[in-house]
């Protein structure tokens, strides 16, 4: 088994009985997912994604990759939010936060149009430089201000590379999007952009299983054969019963809520990997952007240790008591590493050395003497054990968790496949741009001077 649900720090804050009593609830909530009957069910095309994909575009994806992997030197996925976040934690998950500098058999891959801030465009383009670049534009809706600026940079970067040459161009420019609609439709139409999917019915943040995920995670030369298997044991496993006591993934959801429901407002994901780090990043989307509405929702946070240790510890572990922690731990580490015995022994750390603890041993043993003091300091803790750091589990847990929080958020009486909530900003910057017919909010303007 790939992932297993460990509540051992959880006792004393949530008991047997308010587990079972959720019951009901969790049962009324999965059948808005099963049955497609609660609000936004037309974006739940991620539910049966892992049986159910277009088998003859994954087969392009993967021709696509082989042959970006050949002849290119620098791979840029541009894109925001839940047409980065995915592919981005993947990568890292399954081969460290290093890999640029480490890996020489595929492009160097770089995610562009998820800022706006010039400098790191004008670093990208230093990079680029004389290097055989190919673009893949990901956006659902073809006009999000941040990825369609960098598109426009990068692609002008590109045509003047090689001349205007159209073929050439051509060859170096990938678009994911929707399949008949939107801007980047037409201007692949039109160019002659090879072009992959993003489904009608899946909505960002869960479509990292799409071509969305699918094109950058194969171009780094990861097995999307067995990401996609893992996902699919994963929903086998979580459909053999809805018991709260038994499916991981429905106990999962309704302790979040249980713990809601007494006051913890704020939920941290915490891994001791930094591989882990840009899955927090995407866990906070998910769940952020699908449950903070109607004044609702955990607010969701992350840490890394133990570096985090050593600045937000002091709050976890003495702060207001608001907060449970949801720690992410991977049993099997990639590689280990011994810690050498020092005869001077100047910084005392013999004692592990002359044990032959390893430093992945070392570093579970912080795992564990965290989780016991944070408990003891009224932070209770969810730990989700993971295998290991392959392909197969990390499709089982972006499935375990988009279906978690799909129910998580029925439970909690909110549309978890809509976003009303971010288009404030973007009308106020578009009027605030001169964007015809937009109107900047009347009470925000008298801060206009001071903006
Ligand atoms: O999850 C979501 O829906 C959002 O994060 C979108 O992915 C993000 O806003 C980018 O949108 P688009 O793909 O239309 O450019």
């Amino acid at each position: 088994m790939s992932l297993k649900l460990d509540t051992t720090f959880l006792s004393d804050y949530v008991s047997d009985d308010e587990l079972k009593s959720m019951q009901e609830h969790v049962d009324a909530a999965a059948a808005k997912v099963i049955n497609r009957s609660g609000a936004g069910s037309d974006f739940l095309g991620w539910y049966s994604l892992p049986d159910d994909y277009d088998r003859d575009e994954f087969i392009r994806i993967k021709a696509a990759a082989k042959r970006i992997r050949a002849n290119t030197d620098i791979f840029i996925v541009i894109g925001i939010g839940g047409s980065y976040l995915g592919a981005c934690a993947a990568i890292e998950f399954l081969k460290g936060s290093n890999y640029n500098l480490i890996e020489k058999n595929i492009p160097k891959i770089y995610f562009a149009g998820n800022s706006l801030s010039s400098s790191s465009m004008n670093d990208l383009l230093a990079m680029c430089k004389g290097k055989r670049v190919t673009l893949n534009v990901v956006s659902k809706s073809g006009t999000t201000t941040e990825p369609g600026i960098a598109f426009r940079i990068l692609r002008r970067f590109v045509e003047e590379q090689y001349g205007g040459d159209e073929d050439k161009i051509r060859e170096r420019i990938i678009v994911t999007t929707d399949k008949s609609r939107g801007a980047l439709k037409t201007l692949a139409n039109k160019k002659g952009y090879e072009s992959f999917v993003v489904p009608d019915d899946i909505g960002g943040r869960f479509s990292v299983l799409s071509a969305v995920g699918l094109l950058p995670i194969a171009v780094a030369g990861c097995d999307i054969d067995a990401m996609m298997r893992g996902a699919a044991d994963m929903k086998a496993k979580l459909s053999k019963s809805g018991c709260v006591f038994e499916n991981d993934c429905y106990k999962y959801a309704a302790l979040r809520n249980i713990l809601y429901a007494k006051g913890k407002l704020l939920e941290i994901f915490v891994s001791f990997d930094p591989a882990l780090s840009m899955v927090a990043e995407w866990w906070k989307q998910l769940f952020g952007e699908s449950e903070g509405k109607d004044g609702k929702a955990l607010f969701p946070i992350s840490v890394i240790d133990t570096t985090d240790l050593h600045s937000l510890g002091q709050i976890i572990q003495q702060g207001r008591r608001i907060m449970f922690e949801t720690f992410v731990d991977v049993k099997n580490e990639t590689s280990d590493i011994d810690i050498p015995i020092d005869e001077e022994n100047l910084d005392q750390l013999n004692y592990i050395a002359e044990k032959g603890y390893t430093m992945s041993y070392v570093n579970s043993v912080a795992a564990k003497a965290t989780k016991t003091a944070h408990w003891a300091g009224g932070v209770p803790g969810i730990t989700i054990n993971l295998e290991d750091r392959s392909e197969h589990t990390f499709g089982g847990l972006v499935y375990f968790f988009e279906l978690a929080c799909a129910v998580s958020g029925y439970i909690l009486g909110v549309n978890p496949f809509d976003q009303p909530g971010v288009e404030g900003y973007k009308s106020n910057m578009f009027a605030l741009l001169g964007k015809t017919g937009e109107k900047y909010d009347t009470i925000r303007a008298k801060f206009d001077d001071k903006a």
